[in-house]
C-alpha cells in the first residue's frame, strides 16, 4: 500500500481582527514577514496537489501547520488548495493540526480549526475526538493531536494524558498489523536539545520507548521543515515529512506486506 504525506505549508493570510496585534498572532505575522515569507512558496503546494492527483496513493496524510497564525483566512486558503485531494475518491485524505494551526485561543481561530478538522477528515472525527484510529487490510493507523496554544515565545507540543493512554492501549492491542502513528511533532529529538528545547514534544517518552522496542512500527510527523527519515532496514522508526512549500518535498511511504518492509522515498516537487 502506498501513502503520500505532505506537511508544513504555512500559508499566511490577513489577520481576522485587530485583536491579533495583541496576542501570539503578532509573533506569527512578524515571523512570516521577516523570516518565513521567502521560505514558503505556495506554488509548491499546487505542485504537491498536482503530483498527488497524477500519482494517486491509497492514503494521503497532511501532518499539520497549513497556516501561520491559525487565522480563518489561512484555513480558507488551504481548504481551497487542498480541496481536489479531499474530494478525490481514489484515496482517503486525513489531516491533523500543527502548532501553527492551533496557535491562539481566539474564538474565531478555534472555530476555524474545528471546522478544518471536520472538513479535511470528511466528518470522520472532530478535534475533540482525537486521537482517532482506523485500519486498512495491511496497517493500523492512529492520528494524534499534539498542538495547543502555548506561550508566545514557545513552540512545543504536548501529548496529554488522555492521548497517551489512548495511544498506549492502541499500541498494545494485538492485531497482527504494523502500527503507524501520525502526529505533528517528532517523538525523537533531531538536534541538540539545547537547540530544539522550544520545539520539543512533552509527554512522548513512553510512546518513544514503545517505538524503540518495536511495538510502534512507524511514526510519521511534520514540524521540522527538513525531511528526515530515521528508519532501519525494515523501514521502522520515524519519518519527518518536511515542508512541502519550504523544502518542495513530499514523503512517499510504501508498505510491502509480503516482505513486511516500509520503503521511504523523498518526492522532489
Ligand atoms: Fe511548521
Ligand atoms: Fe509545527
Amino acid at each position: 500500500m502506498k501513502i503520500l504525506a505532505l506537511s508544513d505549508t504555512h500559508y499566511s493570510g490577513e489577520p481576522s481582527s485587530w485583536t491579533s496585534l495583541f496576542d501570539k498572532r503578532s509573533v506569527g505575522l512578524f515571523n512570516y514577514h521577516y523570516l518565513r515569507r521567502h521560505r514558503h512558496n505556495q506554488r509548491n503546494l499546487q505542485k504537491a496537489v498536482d503530483y498527488i492527483l497524477k500519482n494517486p496513493p491509497d492514503i494521503v496524510f497532511c501532518t499539520g501547520d497549513i497556516t501561520t497564525s491559525g487565522e480563518p483566512s489561512e484555513f480558507n486558503f488551504s481548504k481551497e488548495k487542498l480541496k481536489p485531494l479531499v474530494e478525490d475518491n481514489r484515496f482517503d485524505f486525513f489531516y491533523i493540526p500543527g502548532n501553527h494551526d492551533n496557535y491562539v485561543k481566539d474564538r474565531n481561530c478555534q472555530k476555524a480549526l474545528d471546522e478544518a478538522v471536520i472538513y479535511f477528515n470528511k466528518n470522520k472525527f472532530s478535534f475533540n475526538d482525537m486521537p482517532y484510529s482506523f485500519h486498512t487490510n495491511e496497517l493500523d493507523f492512529c492520528l494524534v493531536n499534539e498542538s495547543y496554544p502555548v506561550h508566545m515565545l514557545m513552540s512545543h507540543g504536548i501529548l496529554k494524558k488522555k492521548s497517551r493512554k489512548y495511544i498506549l492501549d492502541w499500541i498494545n492491542k494485538k492485531t497482527g498489523r504494523p502500527k503507524v502513528m501520525i502526529g505533528h511533532y517528532p517523538l525523537f529529538e533531531t538536534e541538540n536539545l539545547l537547540v530544539r528545547w522550544r520545539h520539543r514534544l512533552y509527554g512522548q517518552k513512553k510512546i518513544a520507548e514503545m517505538q524503540k522496542k518495536g511495538k510502534l512500527d512507524l511514526s510519521v510527523c511534520g514540524h521540522v521543515h527538513k525531511p528526515i527519515p530515521a528508519i532501519d532496514e525494515r523501514g521502522r522508526g520515524e519519518i519527518i515529512v518536511g515542508s512541502a512549500t519550504g523544502n518542495a518535498c513530499l514523503a512517499e511511504i510504501v508498505y510491502n506486506k509480503e516482505k513486511d518492509v516500509f520503503h521511504y522515498k523523498k518526492i522532489k516537487l
